[in-house]
């Protein structure tokens, strides 16, 4: 199920994730804050976000801000050319969330990505990958929802970033390793690839004049400068020249949908996370809810016990995620069955501590029927009154489909993979996923992310916490939680730790490289199938201290797996 250039591509990036996990004092530890935090995918983004709450602008005015300068700066996983989710929660404790997904387009068809020969068409690579994209309408309209600012200032800092910026190593090395694949887009390779051969090099400044209009023209007309005029005619026109599907009646009747959130408990904290068409806030709850009854207090990590328990957790929330979940608005998802506790426990019941089950054996449950009330970025924000914003955002693939808008400069997506394109064909990230999930036109495909906000048992704000990493996201979540909530590992090496995880199928057990020798031998031992992939995941997290004399703490932490993600506070 490896995806290996993502595999190639980490270990070449990556070779600190290979050691020990980074200390707590490690350099993506902001120092902490009593005011303001930011932790975004990019040191510009966090700069630009940190600027906002300094300005007196709030979380979202922060959020909105940092995912337009991400577009600019994160081409590889920040866009305009995709679309994500957002969760707040108001400093009062009321919560909301938008959800931007995108959608497929008017004229997508089930078996589009099947040959007349049975044969893959790609749902990753060009054209026909892309789906109708959602972050502009997400942004604007979060932004004119609980935002303070408006949307020209909102933009500024994207524009002027648009004008330069200067690559850091990983912007560098992420546009040498994909040269060749962005040689295969003549637009790609126009916006993306120096013309002698060269190799960009950190520090160099970049800079992007069409994709600063194309954000000048949302500047100037809103939700318009995106979804009509010039920006729409040269999406249509990019669709035309490349097979692609995306018309302009598809980006007129784009919008995005304000859910409920999906609202958990763990241990008398509060879960406010997102609902279908993420799959993530279900299976995070239902993960909760699994390992509840048993102690995970002051014990290490890695011990073979807890891991056997928490990924045969997985296992059974990842066997539901196959069956049951979709698009709300065209498959009836029973989310508050899946994540009843009585249910969750009930799936468990087949849990043995000194047996590993096997997922040709353990299927997709049967929730009882139940009325409903109703390559990737994260960031997570609390400003001074206490709002908190947990936003994340994608492209699927490191740069989506790999296509850029001629004229407009950025990089559409790849998210029809997120569909089952075929049946039993695993996606990008080996996920098989069920018939509820198949391309409709104009449905949402199901998605991992799983921005999430916690409140302690007093009802305060504790945590900000979401990641990247396509199916890896619930599981990297999972553990960042635990780890801060049960173990009270300081946020830093929460998110540093080495991860496992597991999601039905393939029935294998991955476990990052730094992974301790002697659980991977124990869990081996006790007939998992332990494989080794890539580091997984980056968990920006922010979490919130009351120390005893009073006031509190904002501690925010970014992930060393990517050496972009910075956490700055003040
Ligand atoms: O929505 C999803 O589940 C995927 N498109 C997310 C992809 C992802 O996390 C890529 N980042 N590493």
């Amino acid at each position: 199920m490896l995806h290996v250039p993502l595999l190639a591509l980490a270990l070449a990036l990556t070779p600190a994730c290979r050691a020990a996990p980074a200390p707590p004092d490690s350099v993506d530890d902001a120092a902490p804050a009593a005011r303001g935090m930011v932790v975004t995918g990019h040191p510009e983004a966090s700069r630009a976000a940190l600027d906002v709450l300094r300005g007196g602008g709030n979380a979202m005015d922060a959020a909105v801000t940092a995912a337009f300068a991400l577009a600019v700066v994160l081409p590889n996983a920040g866009n305009v050319g995709g679309g994500g989710f957002v969760v707040l929660r108001m400093p009062d404790g009321t919560a909301a969330s938008l959800d931007f997904r995108e959608v497929a387009p008017g004229a997508a068809t089930e078996r589009m990505f099947v040959g007349p020969d049975g044969a893959r068409v790609s749902s990753v690579r060009g054209h026909l990958a892309a789906a109708v994209p959602g972050t502009v309408a997400g942004l604007l309209e979060a932004l004119d929802r609980w935002g303070t600012m408006s949307r020209e200032e909102a933009i500024a800092p994207a524009i002027r970033l648009a004008g330069g910026h200067a690559l850091t190593r990983r912007d560098a090395h992420l546009l040498n390793y994909y040269r060749d694949e962005f040689l295969g887009f003549p637009s790609t390779a126009r916006y993306f690839t120096t013309a002698d051969g060269r190799r960009y090099t950190a520090g160099e400044v970049f800079r992007q004049p069409d994709l600063g209009r194309v954000l000048q023209r949302i500047s100037d007309r809103g939700h318009d400068g995106f979804y009509a005029g010039e920006t729409a005619d040269l999406i249509v026109a990019e669709m035309r020249r490349g097979g692609g599907l995306i018309t302009h009646a598809d980006l007129a009747a784009y919008r995005a949908v304000e859910r409920p959130v999906l609202v958990g408990s763990y241990r008398g904290h509060r879960i406010i996370t997102m609902a279908p068409p993420s799959t993530g806030g279900v299976a995070l709850l239902q993960l909760l809810a699994a390992v509840e009854p048993y102690d995970f207090q002051r014990t290490d990590p890695a011990a073979p016990r807890q891991v056997h328990l928490m990924a045969e957790a997985m296992r059974r929330a990842f066997a539901d995620r196959s069956l049951w979940l979709g698009d709300p608005a065209f498959a009836d998802v029973p989310a508050g069955a899946l994540t009843d506790p009585a249910y969750v426990r009930s799936r468990m019941r087949s849990f043995r501590p000194d047996t590993v089950s096997t997922s040709a054996a353990v299927g997709a449950g049967a929730p009882a029927p139940r009325p409903e009330g109703s390559e990737t970025t994260h960031l997570s924000i609390v400003d001074e009154d206490g709002m908190a914003v947990a936003l994340t955002y994608t492209i699927n693939d490191y740069f989506g489909n790999k296509v850029v808008v001629d004229g407009a400069g950025f990089f559409l997506n790849d998210e029809m993979d997120d569909f089952t394109t075929a049946p039993g064909r695993p996606n990008l990230w080996g996920l098989v996923q069920g018939e509820d999930n198949v391309v409709r036109p104009r449905a949402r495909p199901a998605s991992s992310m799983t921005p999430t906000i916690v409140e302690d048992p007093r009802g305060r704000l504790r945590m900000v916490a979401g990641s990247p990493g396509g199916a890896r996201i619930i599981t990297t979540v999972f553990q960042v939680l635990v780890n801060v909530l049960d173990r009270r590992i300081d946020p830093q090496t929460a998110v540093s730790l080495p991860r496992f995880s597991h999601q039905w199928l393939p029935d294998i057990l991955e476990v990052e490289p730094a992974y301790p020798e002697g659980s991977r031998n124990a869990l081996a031992r006790l007939g998992w199938d332990v494989r080794e992939v890539s580091t997984f995941g980056a968990a920006d997290v922010i979490v919130v201290d009351y120390p005893p004399s009073g006031g509190r703490r904002l501690l925010g932490a970014a992930d060393p797996r990517r050496e972009n993600d910075t956490a700055l506070g003040y």
